[in-house]
């Protein structure tokens, strides 16, 4: 039996919980959620942990009944610890591990930094100041006896995904693309449409979880639709999707056609503005009513909460809000919409 914690995103924990619980089942023992987090004692193989998509990062917990971190020099200890630096290590090819990085309270302290040498010297790795790709936690154990010990199970946060050759700005955080997608309750016959697809994150994550009739990512920029492109040769999905120089306010699909609607709007910051977006919402959302078809679902990110929920009730005899869910990701805390197609589509 290990003991877990995952990082999530804040907002997300039930929707991370709900894809342990899919592929894990009753492996997850008394779970645990607290912001941002979800802690579990999972009886299965670690490995298949880096299988999961909804979560940012998943830890080794190992808990140390010693009064400070002095402790862990000590023979018995330091023996227990690196042998749990060595069961993590044995999940990824040798290769995959350069750096480490210890990651505590007075972390520059001599304690800590003797133990950080002590490590890099037994495991041949080269202490990192910031990334590293061991990452060991030190902290406190919540109960205050005692310290705990967290060792990420893989070289890089499971959100950075091996796809993202082309980073674009203001792209969206894979594991949150992942639940929106999951939101839509993804079938090999969703006819997938991806508005203002940027550098592609929400189409990748979608086809990452099922197959679909039809996917296509639009965006007005071409530059943007390049690097989409090169994400999805990477993730080797390319042959399977469409990428389309498309105004998302004015498509050239017919009325009725698409199963699944997704976009992460731009938020009027980064990407856009506030005047822009209070043409382009209401533009949008009629748009993607018309190319719905009936039963059709959408799920939208933005930070634009007062004009899309306007939006959404000016469009209230075509979209149904079923969920709106916060989250918080790079210092902001947009929320997610999931909406139906009620009607009959608008001819
Ligand atoms: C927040 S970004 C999307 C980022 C994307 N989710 C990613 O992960 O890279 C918003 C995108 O909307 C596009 N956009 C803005 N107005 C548009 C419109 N009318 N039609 C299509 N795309 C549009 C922008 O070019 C930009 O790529």
């Amino acid at each position: 039996m290990f003991d877990i914690e995952c990082d999530v995103l804040e907002g997300l924990e039930t929707y991370a919980l709900d894809e342990m619980r899919e592929r894990f089942g009753r492996l997850c023992l008394s779970v645990t959620l607290r912001p941002g987090r979800i802690r579990t004692l999972y009886a299965g193989e670690l490995r298949s942990l880096l299988r999961l998509r909804s979560v940012l990062a998943v830890y080794l917990v190992a808990t140390y009944d010693v009064p400070r971190p002095r402790a862990f020099l000590g023979h018995q200890h330091l023996t227990r610890l690196l042998r749990t630096l060595e069961m993590v290590r044995s999940l990824e090819r040798p290769d995959q591990y350069r750096t480490m990085r210890l990651s505590a309270a007075g972390e520059d302290s001599s304690v800590l930094t003797r133990l950080k040498e002590t490590l890099a010297h037994h495991t041949g790795l080269i202490v990192a100041s910031d990334e590293g790709d061991l990452l060991i936690r030190l902290r406190r154990a919540a109960s205050n006896n005692g310290w705990e010990v967290l060792v990420r199970l893989s070289p890089r946060p499971l959100a950075t995904r091996a796809w993202r050759v082309c980073n674009w700005p203001g792209s969206l955080n894979a594991t949150l693309a992942s639940v929106m997608m999951r939101m839509t309750q993804p079938a090999a016959t969703d006819r997938v449409l991806n508005l203002a697809s940027g550098s592609g994150t929400l189409l990748i994550e979608r086809l990452l979880l099922a197959p679909a009739r039809l996917a296509i990512g639009c965006d007005l920029d071409r530059e943007a639709l390049q690097c989409a492109q090169r994400n999805l040769e990477a993730a080797g999905l390319a042959k399977v999707t469409r990428l389309e120089q498309w105004d998302a306010t004015s498509l050239p699909l017919e009325t009725g056609s698409v199963d699944v609607l997704c976009a992460d709007l731009p938020f009027g910051q980064l990407i856009g503005s506030h005047q822009g977006n209070e043409m382009l919402y209401p533009a949008l959302i009629a748009e993607s009513a018309r190319v719905a078809a009936p039963g059709a679902r959408m799920c939208l990110l933005t930070h634009e909460v007062r004009l899309i929920e306007r939006v959404f009730e000016q469009h209230a005899d075509a979209w149904t809000l079923t969920n709106v869910v916060r989250v918080r990701t790079g210092g902001m805390t947009p929320r997610v919409y999931l909406a139906l197609r009620t009607t009959a589509p608008v001819l």
